[in-house]
C-alpha cells in the first residue's frame, strides 16, 4: 500500500518510490499540509507547524479564545471561505441564502486500490502492473452540508499523484460555485522557490519562462476557452538553484483543455499557495441539491533530481497512461505526408494520388488529405460544419481515393473541424441557433468562423454522427482534428440566463463526449490533435491523441525552441513535427533531424522535389524508422538550450538498458575561425566503452568520459549543418575507476 494512514498521529503518508507527501487532520479538524518532498518514513511530520498570534489574522470561533490559531497562517489541503485565511481559495460557493461561506472540515476518508475517475473528464489511468492507490478525503461544511472530496491516486513507481477534488450538495436548495480548483498544495516557506511555465502564441508555443516569486499572486490562465497557444496548463515550482541535473522540482500539469486557471502566491510570512484548475472568470456553474460537480484532474510530481528528471517523470508517464491506443507503443506510426502546405485548398482527387505517387519514393508510408476536402471550401470562408465529400474536388468519391492511395501500398488520412461552422455552411442555414452568440450581439468572428454550443446534446450528436459516417466509409487510418480559433460569446440557447456561467465548462465537457463516442469508438484509427498547431496541447488531450501538431510554424530553427520547450512535459512522441519548404536556407537533411525531435513527417508538394531531394528524403525516413524506439520510448535529455545565445542546439534520447543513444547536434551559429565546441551527452552507463558515429570520424570511449569531457562537433562546415550520432555499447570491458 503506498498510502499510509496512522491513526494516532492521524496522519496520511503517501508515497512513491521517491516521493513523500504527508497531510493531517489537524486542529478542529481542518485538514493540514504537512509535507510534499524526498521519499521519507510514516514519521508524524506535524512539529514543522508553529503557531504564532498573527496580528489580523482571523481565528476560527470554536478555537475560542486561542489567538495562535489562524487560517492564514495554516497549510491546508483545501482551503475555507471566510474564516480568516486571505490568501487564494480553493473553493468560492454560493449559498443558497446568498451567502459567500464554506467552512470545511474533516468528516471521513477511504483508501482503496486503483485510480479514481471522474465524471465526463478524462483521467490517468492505472495499467495492470502499476501499483495505485487512492485516498478520499471528505470534508464538510456543516451549516450547508456542502461536502468536498479530495481525492489523490499515488502511481507508485511513476512518483506521479494525481489530484482532483469533487463537491457534493448534501443541502436541500441548489448552490453556485464560482470557483473550484483541482489542487491547493501550501509550501510553508517558498521564498526559494521559481515560477516557472510554458507561455508562447500562435506559432511561438510553449516557450520557457521562469521568475522568482515575489510577495504577490501569479496568475498563469487561459481565459481562451481552449487550454491555448499563450499559455499551458502546466507549472514547476523550482529551487532557485535547481538546474536540469539538481535541485528540487514540483511540477503540476491540469488534464483539462479550456480555460484554466493557475495562482501561485508568496504571502506575508513567505508560505506559497499554489492553486489549480478551471479558470474562475465568466465561470459560475449551480449545483442541484443530492448533485456533485468534479474538477479536472492534476497530476504532480516532485524530484530533488532537476528539471530533467521532471521531465522525465512525466514523459514516462505520458507515454502509458493517458492512452491505450495501440498506437502508443504496438503498431509504429507511418511516415506521413500531409497537404496542407503542399497545396492548401488546391488540390483534387487527381493532385492528391499524384502527390502520393511522388511522396511513396521519400518513405512516406502516409498521406493525409487536409482542410478543403468537404462541404464548399476553396478558402477559409465556407463549409466547417459541412461533413460529407465535395465531390467537385474528390471526383472518385473518398472510398475510390482511399482505395487508389491503398493500391499504391500507402495509408490514408483526413482532416476534420468538428467544433466550428462557418456562416456559408448547409449546417449554419439549418440551424444558426446552434452557434455560441449572446442574444442581440453578433458573435465575434475569427477565420471567419463561429464556434459551436459543444455542450449541447443534440450538437454533440450530429458531430458524433457526421464525423462517424465519414470514418466508417472508407479505409481511413488517421485522423487529424484541428481547432482554429479561440472560444468567445459565452452563451447558450438551451440554459436558462442564471447558468450562462456554465457555458465554457460544459463545451469542454460536451467535446469530451464528442470524442469519446468518435475516437474511442475507433481504436484502429490513429488520431493527432491540432488546434491551428499547438493552441490546445495538454494532458488531456493526450488521453484521446497519441500525438498533438506543435505548431503552425513549421521553421525548422524556431522548432527547435518549441520542441526544447515543450519537452518539459511533452515526450517526443507525442509532438508533432514536419519537414517543410520554410526556411530555404536550412538544409533538408537539418530539417529532418530537427522533425525527429517529434513524430516526423512532411508537409510539401512532393511531386515538386528533384531526383536528389527524393532520395535525401527517402533516407530520413529511414533513418526516422532505424531511430524510433529510441526517439519515441528513450530516456530525452536536452544538452542545450536554444533561449541562450549558444552556437550548437542539442538533445539526447538513451536507450532505457542505456546501450545505446542518439545525441543530434545542431549548428545555429558557427563562428568563422572559433573556437571548438563540444557536447556533453547525459545518462550513459559511466563505466560502459561506447562507439560514437556520426561525423565520419569515429571515438570509442567510456561514457564516463564522454559524458565528462564531451564529443567534439566537427568546426569550419556548412551553416546549420546537423550531426545525428549514434551511440552503441560496445562488448569491451571498460575499465573501472573508484
Ligand atoms: C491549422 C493547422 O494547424 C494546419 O496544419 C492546417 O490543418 C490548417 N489549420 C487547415 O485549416
Amino acid at each position: 500500500m503506498s498510502i499510509i494512514y496512522h491513526e494516532k498521529q492521524k496522519t496520511f503518508s503517501l508515497h512513491t518510490r521517491k516521493t513523500t507527501y504527508q497531510l493531517k487532520i489537524g486542529n478542529l479538524n481542518y485538514v493540514n499540509h504537512l509535507y510534499y518532498g524526498a521519499r521519507i518514513g510514516d514519521e508524524d511530520l506535524s512539529y514543522l507547524i508553529r503557531r504564532y498570534d498573527r496580528g489580523f489574522s482571523g481565528n476560527p470561533y470554536d478555537s475560542l479564545k486561542e489567538r495562535t490559531f489562524s487560517l492564514d497562517a495554516q497549510p491546508q489541503e483545501f482551503t475555507s471561505q471566510q474564516q480568516g485565511d486571505f490568501r487564494i481559495s480553493s473553493i468560492e460557493v454560493q449559498n443558497a441564502d446568498g451567502s459567500f461561506s464554506f467552512n470545511g472540515r474533516y468528516v471521513s476518508h477511504r483508501i482503496y486500490k486503483g485510480a479514481f475517475t471522474l465524471s465526463g473528464l478524462p483521467t490517468a489511468f492505472a495499467r495492470e502492473c502499476d501499483t495505485v492507490d487512492t485516498l478520499e478525503i471528505e470534508i464538510e461544511d456543516a451549516v450547508t452540508r456542502i461536502r468536498v472530496t479530495l481525492l489523490y491516486s499515488v502511481f507508485e513507481e511513476a512518483d506521479i499523484i494525481m489530484r482532483a477534488a469533487r463537491v457534493y450538495n448534501g443541502g436541500d436548495k441548489e448552490v453556485s460555485l464560482k470557483r473550484i480548483m483541482s489542487v491547493n498544495v501550501d509550501f510553508m516557506n517558498g521564498s526559494n522557490l521559481d515560477l516557472f511555465s510554458l507561455p508562447g502564441r500562435y506559432g511561438q508555443e510553449r516557450q520557457v519562462e521562469r521568475q522568482p516569486l515575489t510577495h504577490h499572486v501569479h496568475k498563469i490562465r487561459s481565459g481562451r476557452g481552449i487550454s491555448s497557444h499563450q499559455q499551458n496548463p502546466f507549472i514547476a515550482l523550482v529551487e532557485k538553484k535547481a538546474n536540469e541535473e539538481y535541485g528540487a522540482c514540483y511540477g503540476f500539469a491540469l488534464m483539462y483543455s479550456g480555460s484554466f486557471l493557475a495562482e501561485v502566491e508568496l504571502d506575508q510570512y513567505d508560505q506559497v499557495r499554489l492553486v489549480m484548475g478551471v479558470n474562475d472568470r465568466l465561470f459560475s456553474y449551480g449545483v442541484e441539491a443530492g448533485a456533485f460537480f468534479d474538477t479536472p484532474a492534476v497530476l504532480m510530481t516532485y524530484t530533488h533530481k532537476g528539471l530533467s528528471r521532471m521531465s522525465r517523470n512525466y514523459h514516462d508517464f505520458f507515454r502509458t497512461n493517458l492512452n491505450r491506443s495501440k498506437f502508443i507503443r504496438d503498431v509504429r506510426r507511418p511516415v506521413l505526408i500531409n497537404t496542407w502546405e503542399a497545396a492548401f485548398f488546391n488540390f483534387d482527387d487527381v493532385k492528391l494520388v499524384e502527390i502520393a505517387k511522388a511522396a511513396k519514393g521519400m518513405g512516406v508510408e502516409m498521406i493525409v488529405m487536409d482542410d478543403g476536402w468537404f462541404g464548399k471550401r476553396d478558402d477559409d470562408n465556407s463549409g466547417l460544419g459541412d461533413w460529407y465529400v465535395n465531390e467537385k474536388k474528390i471526383k472518385c468519391g473518398l472510398t475510390n481515393l482511399v482505395e487508389q492511395i491503398n493500391a499504391l501500398g500507402m495509408k490514408f488520412g483526413i482532416w476534420f473541424e468538428p467544433e466550428m461552422v462557418s456562416e456559408d455552411s448547409d449546417l449554419f442555414r439549418a440551424h444558426p441557433d446552434w452557434v455560441m452568440e449572446i442574444p442581440g450581439r453578433h458573435a465575434v468572428r475569427s477565420r471567419n468562423q463561429l464556434v459551436l454550443d459543444v455542450g449541447r446534446k443534440e450538437v454533440q450528436d450530429y458531430l458524433i454522427e457526421s464525423v462517424n459516417r465519414i470514418l466508417d466509409s472508407a479505409n481511413i487510418y488517421y485522423v487529424k482534428w484541428d481547432i482554429n480559433r479561440a472560444i468567445t460569446d459565452l452563451w447558450s440557447n438551451v440554459l436558462p440566463p442564471e447558468r450562462q456561467g456554465e457555458v465554457s465548462h460544459r463545451y469542454v465537457l460536451g467535446l469530451y463526449r464528442v470524442m469519446d463516442g468518435i475516437i474511442k469508438t475507433h481504436p484502429d484509427i490513429m488520431f493527432e490533435g491540432c488546434a491551428g498547431g499547438g493552441g490546445r496541447f495538454d494532458p488531456a488531450m493526450l488521453t484521446y491523441f497519441v500525438q498533438y501538431w506543435s505548431s503552425d510554424n513549421t521553421k525548422p530553427l524556431d522548432n527547435l525552441k518549441l520542441h526544447y520547450g515543450s519537452s518539459f512535459v511533452y515526450p517526443v512522441c507525442t509532438m508533432g513535427a514536419h519537414v517543410s519548404e520554410a526556411s530555404p536556407m536550412v538544409p533538408l537533411e537539418t530539417k529532418a533531424a530537427i522533425a525527429m525531435c517529434g513524430t516526423f513527417g512532411y508537409e510539401l508538394d512532393a511531386t515538386k522535389l528533384d531526383e536528389k531531394e527524393i532520395i535525401a528524403c527517402r533516407k530520413m525516413s529511414d533513418l526516422y524508422h532505424k531511430y524510433y524506439d529510441l526517439n519515441f520510448f528513450g530516456d530525452y535529455y536536452r544538452l542545450a538550450d536554444p533561449f541562450e545565445q549558444v552556437n550548437l542546439v542539442a538533445w539526447e534520447c538513451v536507450a532505457k538498458d542505456r546501450q545505446q543513444a542518439i545525441v543530434t547536434v545542431i549548428t545555429v551559429n558557427l563562428t568563422v575561425n572559433g573556437p571548438q565546441e563540444y557536447i556533453h551527452p547525459r545518462g550513459l552507463k559511466p563505466d560502459a566503452l561506447y562507439k560514437v558515429e556520426g561525423d565520419g570520424s569515429e571515438i570509442v570511449a567510456t561514457g564516463m568520459a564522454l559524458m565528462h569531457a564531451g564529443i567534439p562537433i566537427p568546426r569550419e562546415i556548412p551553416e546549420f549543418k546537423a550531426f545525428i550520432y549514434h551511440l552503441t555499447a560496445v562488448d569491451a570491458p571498460a575499465q573501472t575507476v573508484s
